[in-house]
Formats: structure tokens, C-alpha cells, sequence
């Protein structure tokens, strides 16, 4: 079977590390690069923790700083979730800092352009995607299908009303959403299903290898920030449930649906308008993640801990 081709937009954080080595881990996947955008921590440590992840786990693909701040709004981070370093909770080896010399936004060209029928997969503020699509508007023709980690179709987790990747940059998603590129939402409404837990995190640490100790360390401060910071017994594992998405074509059940984001600078700036009972009858423009099967998620994190890849 042919492999899948993507491109990862993301900005570790804990949880973009898991995307990253279960894309990495999947026999399905071909990972063509990476690009890294500010959001969960400055854009100097997001694309730092990217370098060490690949580094650590020998994941050889070019890896593209990217933009430094959203296209409009001013710099947000989540310190009080992923901590200073953005990726606290596992120490690297000090690696040479070796990064493609091309701009985040400039490589998802330049891949896109070479190859056809590309997935493009964002996990963090869509910035470098949407300046991508400014700069050279004829890669959407390269672009199978864009599945993107953010917004909700109930309430958000920064605001009411917004989820944090799509507030950080609501005017990158709109260009997103706009693109005329089939495009897939997958938001907290799903992901708050798939909770990283005291047992979860238990079970990595006894499988003991390179991949589990790993994401049992980083899901200890994870979960705890959370509990700190949310008051919440479980830490939705967001951003993994776009590559398992992928990787099993069953795993999460879609409604096609329109979908706008608010960039209007009220209360709800950054929500994703989600018109799940077609009261605008407007054009659907978003295949929305509606549900996701937990057992056969965790299934696939598990095995990809215990598989032999990247050990
Ligand atoms: C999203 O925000 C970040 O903190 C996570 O990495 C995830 O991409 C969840 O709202
Ligand atoms: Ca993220």
C-alpha cells in the first residue's frame, strides 16, 4: 500500500511530540518535513524541542523555523501547561542546532510543489500554513486534504468561546478554512475523549523502553500542569488524534459542515463557528471530528511505544 505523504505544521508541547513520533513510528506515513510555529512556547523553543525530538529519536526530515508571531494578533505561549522550555519533564542530549535554511512557510511550499497529493497536518497556530497558501496560491492543487488540531464545536479551553491554536492565530485559520482545500477539523469536542491518566502514564513507565519512558515523563508534567491549571483528573492527548486519524481511516467519525472562525475582536474571537444542525445553510465547507473510538487511540499509542521503530 502506498504510504501517505505529510507535512507537519507544529509547535512542541508535549503533545506535538506524541504526533511527531507516531507519524515517525507508522509504517503508513511518510513524513516529507517539518515546519515549526510559535505558540506553545517562543518560536526559538518550540523549533528547539522539534530538533530534539528528531535528533533523540533519529527522525531525519528537514525541519523549517517558522513564523515568530501570528499574521495579526499579538504573541500568546502556554507556559502554564507546557512549561518553560515549552517540553518540560525530559532533558536532551545538547544537540548542534541544524535547521533547513528555508522559512517555515517557504518549505511547505517548495515540498508541496514537488510532490502531489500531500496531507498537510497543523498542530499548533496555522500561521505558516496560511502564509504558504499567500505566497504561492497554486500549491492547494498539492494538497490532498489539510487536518488541522483546533477549535470545537462546544466550548473552547482558552475562553469560552476559543480553543488556543485557532485563537492564537484565528486569521490564519480563516485562510485555511478558505483555501478551497478539503480540510478536516479536529477539535476538543474529540479530544477530550483521549485523556492521558496516573494509569496511562503507568503503563508507558512499565514497558520501559527508549519511546515509553519518554512519553511517560513528558505526560507526568503534562497531566499535572493540567490538573493545576484546569482543576481536571485527565489531559485531553490533542494533538496525536490527527496522525492516528490517518493512520486509521475509522478512527474518528466526521459531519461535513460550515465552519467559519470569528475574527471579530469581541468575547468570541477565535471560536470555530461550528454549524452542526445546518441552521445558515451555507456552503459545507469542513469535515468536522464528531466522535473517535478511545480503545483502538490508545491501542495505537501502545503500539507504537512498544514497536521496535525508532527505539
Ligand atoms: C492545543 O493547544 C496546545 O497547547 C496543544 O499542543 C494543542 O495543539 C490544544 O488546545
Ligand atoms: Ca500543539
Amino acid at each position: 500500500m502506498e504510504k501517505k505523504k505529510i507535512i507537519i505544521d507544529c509547535d512542541p508541547g508535549h503533545d506535538d511530540a506524541i504526533a511527531l513520533l507516531l507519524a515517525a513510528c507508522s509504517s503508513k506515513i511518510k513524513l516529507l518535513g517539518i515546519s515549526v510555529s510559535s505558540g506553545n512556547q517562543t518560536i526559538e523553543k518550540t523549533s528547539r524541542n522539534t530538533l530534539n525530538i528528531c535528533r533523540y529519536f533519529d527522525i531525519k526530515v528537514p525541519i523549517a523555523v517558522g513564523c515568530s508571531r501570528p499574521l495579526v494578533s499579538e504573541p500568546m505561549i502556554c507556559e502554564e501547561v507546557h512549561g518553560k522550555s515549552g517540553l518540560d519533564g525530559f532533558d536532551f542530549p545538547k544537540y548542534e542546532d541544524k535547521f533547513d535554511s528555508r522559512n517555515g512557510a517557504s518549505l511547505i511550499v517548495d515540498l508541496l510543489l514537488k510532490n502531489e497529493g500531500v496531507t498537510v497536518v497543523t498542530t499548533g497556530p496555522m500561521t505558516n500554513l496560511a502564509l504558504a497558501l499567500r505566497l504561492k496560491p497554486e500549491i492547494v492543487h498539492h494538497i490532498k486534504e489539510i487536518i488541522f488540531m483546533g477549535g470545537s464545536v462546544d466550548n473552547g479551553n482558552v475562553s469560552p468561546a476559543a480553543e488556543f491554536n485557532i485563537l492564537v492565530d484565528a486569521e490564519a485559520a480563516h485562510i485555511a478554512l478558505h483555501s478551497g482545500v478539503p480540510i478536516k477539523m479536529i477539535g476538543l469536542n474529540v479530544t477530550r475523549k483521549v485523556l492521558v491518566t496516573d494509569e496511562i502514564i503507568n503503563r508507558a513507565f512499565t514497558i520501559g523502553n527508549k519511546k515509553s519512558i519518554f512519553f511517560a515523563k513528558l505526560m507526568r508534567v503534562f497531566l499535572d500542569n493540567q490538573k493545576k491549571a484546569f482543576h481536571i483528573v485527565g489531559a485531553p492527548l490533542h494533538d496525536p488524534v490527527t496522525i492516528a486519524s490517518l493512520i486509521d481511516d475509522s478512527l474518528v467519525s466526521y459531519q461535513s459542515m460550515n465552519v467559519e472562525i470569528d475574527i471579530s475582536h469581541g468575547n468570541s474571537h477565535g471560536r470555530t463557528n461550528c454549524d452542526v444542525f445546518d441552521y445558515l445553510h451555507a456552503p459545507k465547507n469542513c469535515l468536522v471530528g464528531m466522535n473517535i473510538d478511545v480503545k483502538k487511540f490508545w491501542n495505537q499509542i501502545f503500539n507504537c511505544l512498544r514497536s521496535k521503530s525508532h527505539e
